[in-house]
């Protein structure tokens, strides 16, 4: 999979490519990471990317030439907008097959189903933002996507952009060494994940569950089940209006619930 991410500030991007699955998926030619700087693409002389807010206002804005033209260049789209009119325009990039997505804490909140989604393309591009917003035209005319990763303000879209490709990646095959792994995962099954345990078996006298030492398989699985739907009403009852739920979860769930209402 390759992910095209459009930044001022690449370096941001050395050490997380550079360590453990990351690594290895670029290692291996499952993850390609092309990181290109938006400064490269300004035509005048100091190289700028932000401008003062029409209307006046506190903070500077990110100027839209150098993005469409760093995003049109690689991405190998046309400038079409002067030609056949903007709203043509955005219309063919939002048919293009490769997303162009933004990063901004306005976008469409990321979850592990949007990481699903987006690991199903083979190559996706990332705008990262600086300063206080994008030209409003970038939104309008060149993504196709806008993606939050939760409802704060960071800096940069630069975090928010190895949020996604790291979790996007892991989902690929062959980039986990355990291919059914991400099945598992919190959020994968609407619900959050069973709590692991490995040797020893009791560790400053804190012992693990019996039924996992029971070697009884369908036990453990019942046992997993049950504790991540525990959690998951303890943690993020939200969770359970989307989550697939059989008839067995959901008598279990009524017990749970009349537990705490008699205690
Ligand atoms: N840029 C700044 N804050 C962000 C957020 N929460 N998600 C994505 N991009 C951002």
């Amino acid at each position: 999979m390759r992910f095209d991410v459009f930044t001022l500030f690449p370096a941001i991007f050395d050490s997380p490519l550079k360590e453990s699955i990351l690594k290895r998926a670029i290692d291996a030619g499952l993850l390609e990471v092309y990181l290109h700087n938006i400064r490269d693409y300004t035509t005048d002389k100091h190289h700028i990317t932000d401008d003062y807010p029409y209307g006046g206002g506190g903070g500077m804005v990110m100027k839209p030439e150098p993005v469409f033209a760093a995003v049109e260049s690689v991405l190998g789209i046309r400038d079409r907008g002067s030609e056949i009119g903007d709203r043509e325009s955005a219309i063919s990039n939002q048919q293009s097959a490769i997303p162009i997505i933004l990063l901004t804490p306005q976008g469409r909140p990321f979850n592990q189903s949007v990481a699903w989604e987006l690991s199903k393309f083979d190559r996706v591009a990332l705008i990262c933002g600086r300063y206080e917003g994008f030209d409003e035209r970038i939104r309008e005319q060149l993504v196709t996507d806008e993606i939050s990763i939760g409802d704060y303000v960071l800096t940069g879209g630069e975090l928010a952009a190895l949020v996604i490709l790291d979790a996007v990646i892991r989902l690929k095959p062959g980039v986990l060494g355990d291919p059914g792994g991400p099945l598992d995962d919190s959020h994968s099954t609407g619900l959050l994940e069973y709590p692991h345990y490995t040797r020893p078996p009791e560790f400053r006298g804190w012992k693990v569950p019996e039924v996992l030492l029971s070697g009884n398989h369908a036990k453990i699985e019942r046992w997993r089940r049950e504790q991540s739907l525990w959690r998951t009403l303890a943690r993020r009852p939200d969770l359970l209006q989307q989550a697939e739920l059989s008839d067995l979860d959901r008598a279990f769930l009524a017990r749970l619930e009349g537990d705490r209402l008699d205690s």
